[in-house]
């Protein structure tokens, strides 16, 4: 199942998100594709509340969401009281998410970054462990009660 990555995105990552799917493909990875499947103007809630569900109801272990900023997407998923979505834009971060915080959504501002770094940044992701330790408590603390 962790070789399945489900990935998301609006208009405004709808680019990075092809380009990811193609590398993800190359690179062994089964890909769901939650859409949206072209450059035409969506709502990014309709194409990230579905992936983010799926993570919530432990469909999947990882997935990747994005948009023009990440903001959008990032906002919408937390919403999901078990989703822990990190916006990253860089390799380290991507790397931190999992280590520190057990995110189990990576998110990407597809209108700032270049393709190529955006890769580089799934893979540290899709790569890294959680590190448990003093962060279990912490991420424990995330939900309120
Ligand atoms: C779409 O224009 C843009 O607002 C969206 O992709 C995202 O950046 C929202 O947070």
């Amino acid at each position: 199942m962790k070789n399945i990555i489900p990935i998301a995105c609006d208009h405004g990552g709808f680019a990075m998100k092809q380009y990811l799917v193609e590398r993800l493909k190359e690179r062994g990875y089964e890909v769901k594709d939650y859409g949206t499947y072209s450059e035409e103007s969506v709502d990014y809630p309709d194409y990230i509340h579905p992936i983010a569900q799926d993570i919530q109801d432990g469909v999947y272990p990882l997935g990747i969401i994005l948009c023009g900023s990440g903001n959008g997407a990032q906002m919408t998923a937390n919403k999901h009281p078990n989703v822990r979505a990190a916006l990253c834009w860089n390799v380290e971060l991507g790397k931190l998410a999992r280590q520190h915080n057990n995110a189990n959504i990576l998110t990407l501002p597809g209108r700032f970054i270049e393709n190529e770094l955006a890769w580089e940044i799934v893979q540290a992701y899709l790569t890294t462990d959680f590190e448990g330790g003093r962060h279990s408590k912490r991420v424990e603390k995330i939900n309120l009660k």
